[in-house]
């Protein structure tokens, strides 16, 4: 222990000492939500303003601090942020132009990093080293690996707060080139407001969903308000991308026990964990969750293996045809497709298994519907027509997989808004996909 203690004490450096040892040209990784660190992208930053620092690269996944160079042009050609899912500061950083982002399955970022990036440095956040010299990367897992395998140099942010995942990513002490002690109140997400539509969607869906169950919730209200729906189900387990608030709430009150898992028995499986501070108690010391790399979490192949498998995802609008855009309005960048695909494939294979996508039948107030007979043009498409299961609105579910077109467009007309379903119906009419 003393010998790690030492090394620990040598490697110790301010944020302003690890931004001065970055060198023009480099590219610096991150992973997602509370991995990254804070203090060492601020003074890179405050660097890049004050010095002839120019193009460094940031990559990251969710960013979840406010980062100068999302803010706006001031560090353009000095500091540039490239996103792997377009969320938060980035989405407005892309609106702007003056940021990059990388297009991809979740499942797939490894394998992107390991073939088309070489890392100057590879950040991350952090618990306290234990008596072994090990720091625990916490909450998140995702493709810290692939970005530590490809890193000339690791950086750590040691934080009190990150929790010791004891079934997920360390570094030791000696992989280590620098660390700086920054402890601070991890962000939280806030709740997601409950409403109407989102309680009687949970309800919808809740009732596909057996007993035995494993499940897998994405982003949003409405994945958040299913899981709220499945507190007097039973031997439920979890296998997802991201460990939710609402999985916490359904392990307290005894839903989820993981029993009837036929993969990792007895725990819960993610690649990463954010949202309240019950999130990281959970998981502080806790064997009862695995946090693994995603190309192995949102592998199709692996998530199929679990029976009943259902996933839960959100969506911005969907085609007559079943298409689903969950990533822009429009032209407009909302996110990266981040794991949608990953499980309605990976659910769909499974047996016994079912991919929902679900969302309010309308958006501001009530004036556009989310289906609609074509998608608005600049769209991108997430989930395609053939991988596409189960579509679900508060008027109701619709079954496409498997089904014909007409009987497609006849079951979306169902659950759209009712002042939507003459237009839906004209226009379906018009093309000839409606018999
Ligand atoms: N036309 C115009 N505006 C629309 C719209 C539409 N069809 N659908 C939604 N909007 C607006 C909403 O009104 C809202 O605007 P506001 O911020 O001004 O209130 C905004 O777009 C976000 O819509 P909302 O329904 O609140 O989305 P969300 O926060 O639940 O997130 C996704 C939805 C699709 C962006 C989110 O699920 C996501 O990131 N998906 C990525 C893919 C995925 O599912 N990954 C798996 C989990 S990581």
């Amino acid at each position: 222990m003393n010998d790690y203690k030492a090394l620990y004490a040598r490697k110790k450096l301010t944020a302003d000492e690890v931004a001065a040892r970055v060198e023009n040209g480099w590219l610096i990784g991150m992973d997602a939500a509370i991995g990254q660190t804070p203090a060492i992208i601020d003074a890179i930053c405050r660097r890049a303003e004050s010095s002839s620092l120019s193009g460094v690269r940031v990559q990251m996944l969710l960013d979840t601090y406010p980062y100068a160079f999302f803010a706006d042009d001031h560090l353009s050609g000095r500091v540039t942020g490239e996103s792997w899912f377009a969320s938060g500061g980035a989405r407005k950083a892309l609106a702007a132009g003056i940021a990059d982002y990388i297009p991809n399955y979740y499942r797939d970022c490894p394998r992107h990093i390991r073939a088309n990036y070489e890392y100057d440095a590879f950040c991350v956040s952090v618990s306290p080293m234990d008596k072994h010299g090990y720091f625990s990367l916490g909450t998140v897992s995702s493709y810290s690996p692939a970005m530590i395998d490809k890193a000339k140099h690791i950086f750590v942010e040691v934080n009190e707060n990150t929790p010791r995942a004891v079934c997920g990513t360390q570094l030791h002490i000696s992989q280590i080139d620098g660390l700086v002690e920054n402890t601070f109140d991890l962000p939280t997400l806030p709740a997601p407001t409950l409403d109407e539509v989102s309680i009687t969607i949970g309800n919808l869906i809740a009732e596909l969903i057996p007993d035995g169950a494993c499940i897998q919730l994405g982003i949003g209200a409405i994945p958040d308000a299913v899981g709220m729906a499945l507190k007097s189900k039973h031997d439920l387990g979890i296998h997802t991308e991201m460990f939710t608030s609402s999985m916490v709430d359904l392990i307290e009150c005894g839903a989820v026990n993981n029993s009837r898992k036929q993969i990792h028995r007895g725990k819960s499986v993610t690649t990463f964990a954010f949202g309240s501070k019950a999130i990281n108690d959970y998981i502080d010391d806790n064997p009862a969750i695995e946090i693994l790399p995603v190309d192995y979490v949102n592998n199709p192949e692996v998530i199929c293996q679990n029976d009943n498998m259902i996933s839960i995802n959100a969506a911005l609008e969907v085609d007559l045809f079943g298409q689903v855009c969950a990533e822009s309005i429009g032209t407009k960048i909302m996110s990266g497709s981040g794991g949608q695909v990953d499980y309605v494939r990976g659910a769909c294979q499974s047996k016994g298994g079912k991919s929902f996508i679900a969302f309010s039948s309308t958006a501001k107030g009530g004036t556009i519907s989310k289906i609609k007979p074509v998608l608005t043009p600049g769209a991108v498409v997430t989930t395609s027509k053939n991988d596409v299961d189960y579509i679900v609105t508060e008027y109701g579910i619709a079954h496409l997989r498997g089904q014909t077109l007409s009987s497609r467009v006849s079951q979306l007309i169902a659950i759209a808004h009712p002042d939507f379903r003459d237009e839906l119906r004209f226009e379906a009419k018009k093309r000839g996909i409606l018999i």
